[in-house]
C-alpha cells in the first residue's frame, strides 16, 4: 500500500519526528510539509504530524484533516504537556473526532516538544497570579522538561509505534 507522511511544524519539533518516521517507512514513501503541499494525495495510508494548540492539532493540520475521506490514518503530534497527561488524552480524543467519521484511524502517537521560549516568557509575563496560563511551579517544570524534546528516545518510540502498525499494510 502506498503511504505518505504529511506534517505541519512551526518551530521544527514535529518536522524532526516526521523525518525520523520516514526512515522506517517503505521505500518510495513521500513526505510533505503541509505548507508546501498544493495537490491532492491519492495514497490510502497517511501518517499525519501536527503540533498541539489548545488540545487540538494546529489549525492548518486540523483543516487538512477535515478534508480527508476514506484514508487510513496514523497521527503523531508534539506538545508541551506530558504525553501521558489528561491534556494529551484530550488532544487524541479531539484529533480522532476530526478524522473518525470519514476515515479509519489506526493509531495516535504523542511526545513532548520544546516550547518556544518566547511563549514561555509571554506566559510568565501575562499569566499573572490568576491568569489561565499562570506559571505555577508545575508549569515551569513542564516547560523545562519539554526543552530537551523530541529526543532520541522519542524518535525511537515514534519509529516503533509506526512500524508496528504499518507492517500489516506492506
Ligand atoms: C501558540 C502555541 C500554542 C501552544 N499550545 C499548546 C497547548 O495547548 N498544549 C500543549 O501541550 N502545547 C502547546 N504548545 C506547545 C507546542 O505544541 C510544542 O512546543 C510543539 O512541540 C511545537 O511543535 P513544532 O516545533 O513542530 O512547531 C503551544 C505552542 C504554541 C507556539
Amino acid at each position: 500500500m502506498k503511504m505518505s507522511i504529511v506534517f505541519s511544524s512551526l518551530t521544527g519539533n514535529t518536522k524532526k519526528v516526521a523525518y525520523r518516521i520516514l526512515e522506517v517507512m517503505p521505500e518510495g514513501t513521500d513526505i510533505y510539509d503541509l505548507k508546501d503541499l498544493n495537490h491532492e494525495i491519492d495514497d490510502e495510508l497517511l501518517v499525519l504530524g501536527y503540533w498541539v494548540d489548545r488540545a487540538k492539532p494546529n489549525k492548518e493540520m486540523h483543516e487538512f484533516m477535515e478534508r480527508l475521506e476514506g484514508k487510513k490514518v496514523i497521527t503523531f503530534g508534539t506538545l508541551g504537556a506530558y504525553p501521558d497527561s489528561p491534556h494529551a488524552m484530550e488532544t487524541i480524543k479531539n484529533t480522532n473526532n476530526i478524522l473518525n467519521d470519514k476515515n479509519e484511524v489506526l493509531g495516535n502517537f504523542l511526545c513532548q516538544g520544546r516550547i518556544n521560549p518566547q511563549i514561555t516568557e509571554m506566559f510568565i509575563k501575562s499569566g499573572g497570579p490568576t491568569g489561565v496560563h499562570m506559571m505555577t511551579k508545575e508549569r515551569i517544570k513542564k516547560h523545562k522538561d519539554a526543552a530537551s524534546h523530541p529526543d532520541e528516545k522519542d524518535f525511537k518510540n515514534a519509529q516503533e509505534f509506526v512500524k508496528n502498525i504499518i507492517k500489516d499494510y506492506m
